[in-house]
């Protein structure tokens, strides 16, 4: 058994050393810039970025701006780097050329904590913990109180389901939401990020795993609910996005149109045969 056991945890200890002495990449400025005037103006500066260990670039010249009361969708096919796109903002990753700014300071300007106050974030992957309906939804806000979070979760169109479980809010959820379907994730992981009341929403890929009536339905009451506030949509269908403000069409990294639906219909190839792969001819007129 000692044999066996001392290497074992001795190898353990070195990996663990190695993990406490990682240096964080992202760090915080010397003296950060907390406060600013405007709320929810985002804009792109040139950005390229590549992955630490990648070999070409995984967004190359991004330009663009984005302002409260506006909705900027992203289409693009698998890996054109539109989870990439998103994450830059909460500053998951710095840029490797350009800058991006919010409300008019470069993100490495301020704090990330300051930043990410500024930001509700639903990822690609609906990430839940072990714990109730109420205590997954005060990861967005600790201190959310009980109207709060069944008005998120209104919108997020998770009552029902909620309401359905033996003991709605305070159901238990299994480590990472095994016992749900993936719809439902979803829709508590949107819950979480609504109830934070962000100046920039960003929802990247969350409607995937929710039926066409679902979605739309969510999507409505997520307009009344961000009338005054910024949001970002990542989509692949083009029903989702064909009423943003703004559709950004991502290809390998770069932006090969920017409209709205009825632009891109005329200006862009790529957004064409996204759509024509989709949409039957009379959905189109
Ligand atoms: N952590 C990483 N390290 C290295 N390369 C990465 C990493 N994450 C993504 N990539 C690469 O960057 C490119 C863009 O990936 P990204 O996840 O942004 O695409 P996406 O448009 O979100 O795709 P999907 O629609 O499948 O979600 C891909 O070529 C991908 O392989
Ligand atoms: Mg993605």
């Amino acid at each position: 058994m000692i044999f066996i056991l001392i290497p074992r945890a001795s190898a353990s200890a070195i990996r663990i050393n190695e993990v406490l002495n990682v240096e964080p990449e992202i760090n915080d400025p010397n003296d950060p810039v907390d406060k600013t005037e405007k709320r929810g103006y985002i804009e792109f500066k040139n950005v390229s970025f590549r992955y630490n260990n990648a070999e070409g670039e995984a967004l190359e010249d991004i330009s663009f701006q984005a302002e409260p009361g506006e909705v900027t969708a992203i289409i693009g096919g698998t890996g054109s780097g539109k989870s990439t796109l998103v994450n830059l903002i909460s500053r998951f990753y710095d840029v490797s050329r350009g800058s991006i700014l919010i409300d008019d300071v470069d993100i490495r300007k301020m704090s990330q904590e300051y930043l990410r106050s500024k930001i509700g974030l639903v990822p690609q992957k609906a990430v839940l913990f072990s714990g109730t309906i109420t205590q997954n939804i005060r990861f967005g806000k600790e201190d959310a109180n009980k109207e709060e979070i069944v008005h998120a979760c209104e919108i997020a169109q998770a009552t029902e389901f909620i309401n359905d479980m033996k003991d709605g809010y305070d159901s238990e959820i299994s480590q990472g939401g095994t016992n749900i379907s993936g719809g439902q994730k979803q829709r508590l992981s949107i819950a979480r990020a609504l109830v934070r009341k962000p100046e920039i929403y960003i929802f990247d890929d969350s409607f995937s795993a929710l039926d066409f009536k679902t979605d739309a339905k969510l999507r409505q009451a997520l307009k009344k609910e961000t009338l005054n506030d910024t949001v970002i949509i990542v989509a692949q269908r083009v029903t989702t996005v064909m009423n943003a403000d703004r559709i950004i069409v991502l290809d390998e990294g770069r932006i090969v149109g920017m409209g709205t639906h009825k632009e891109l219909l005329s200006s862009s190839d790529v957004y064409r045969q996204i759509v024509s792969s989709q949409l039957s001819e009379e959905e189109l007129a």
